[in-house]
């Protein structure tokens, strides 16, 4: 038996059930891909299952606001992907709610790159292209002996053509679905499970004892610390809210008025009273309330939260800075930052 057909066998026996295996829906197939290049299977089955009880169809997605979708989206990060996944369904659904069926017309919907048009294409159209993902990568290059990094252009190339030359032609979906759930189950990435492996025998890694520097990458991604200070400001059991506005991290997430420094920083009262009009002026006094690391793709973030409350009346200068009462701000879509903070703030209280 070759490659193949020994992972077609394994898949038969060993294949996850997940809801979006019994689908052929192209919407579903969509929509489990986009959310699970976010996350892993476990947390992205609960949201699929979320996404299609609110929007069982692509037209009620795209008849969605963009706020109802980033608040079923909170928790996932890189919000972006929220945004496209709304702008598509707007397009699909102006095309008559028809997708693209085959892999070059999902190439050009947004968000969907050169791993997720090819998911898309072969599990839901038979399309027989290899979707290479991190799955992918680790197999392929594990069981071939790839040593090019797989971020190089050579590396990237060499694993494409082994995971084409591999492809079940006349099941490609399933084969692409089995490379992932061998990847993600026994040929994980620190400690595989070689001696359950069916593919054991021709494997280039566990015979010259690989399995722990394959697959190879080069370039790490540069991590920038940053330092926010965020003011809550209380008022009457309100607490201020803006939308975060511009092309930053978490635009249109909610959040509280910040300073963002590259190192530390000690705030004053008279750093909270900057957001507000001189007209509301009176005294204000901080609280710290905790401090919260969170890690993003690019930044490692130190947030330090205050409570601040000010004699006097609350006037915003930035007129997107809202008071909330605290139901209306739960319902309000927020980084994972600020729900872990909320969370903290409230068993405080
Ligand atoms: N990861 C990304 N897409 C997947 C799929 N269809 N099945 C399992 N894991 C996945």
């Amino acid at each position: 038996m070759n490659f193949t057909s020994i992972l077609s066998s394994w898949y038969q026996e060993n294949k996850r059930d997940l809801p979006w295996r019994n689908s052929k829906d192209p919407y579903q197939i969509w929509l489990s891909e986009i959310l699970l290049q976010q996350t892993r299977v476990d947390q992205g089955t609960s949201y699929f299952h979320k996404f299609i009880e609110t929007f069982p169809t692509v037209q009620d997605l795209a008849q969605a606001s963009e706020e109802e979708i980033l608040k079923l989206w909170q928790g996932l990060g890189y919000y972006s992907r929220a945004r496209n996944l709304h702008a598509c369904a707007k397009i699909i659904h102006a095309n008559g709610n028809i997708f693209p069926n085959n892999r070059i017309g999902l190439l050009a919907l947004k968000g969907v790159g050169p791993y997720t048009s090819a998911a898309i294409a072969s599990i839901a159209f038979n399309e027989p292209v290899a979707a290479v993902d991190g799955n992918v990568n680790r197999v392929i290059s594990r069981y071939f002996g790839v040593t090019d990094a797989i971020d190089s252009r050579e590396g990237k190339a060499k694993i494409e053509v082994l995971a084409n030359e591999v492809l079940d032609q006349s099941h490609p979906g399933d084969h692409n679905q089995a490379m992932m759930d061998f990847g993600a189950t026994l040929c994980t990435p620190s400690s595989p499970n070689c001696s359950s492996c069916p593919l054991v025998q021709g494997c280039y890694a566990f015979a010259n004892e690989k399995t722990q520097s394959l697959p190879y990458k080069a370039g790490k991604t540069k991590v920038t610390p940053v330092h926010f200070d965020y003011f809550v400001f209380i008022a009457d059991s309100k607490v201020a809210a803006n939308r975060r506005t511009g092309n930053a991290i978490w635009k249109n997430m909610y959040a509280f008025p910040c300073v963002e420094t590259t190192n530390g920083s000690n705030p004053k009262p008279v750093d909270a009273l900057e957001f507000l009009h001189s007209t509301s002026n009176g005294q204000a006094t901080l609280k710290h309330i905790c401090q919260l690391k969170h890690l993003l793709s690019h930044r490692s973030i130190t947030a330090d939260f205050w409570e601040v409350t000010v004699a006097g009346k609350l006037e915003f200068r930035d007129d997107n800075t809202q008071l909330y009462t605290e139901d209306q701000f739960e319902k309000l879509p927020v980084p994972r930052l600020i729900e872990k903070f909320w969370h903290i703030y409230k068993q405080g209280q």
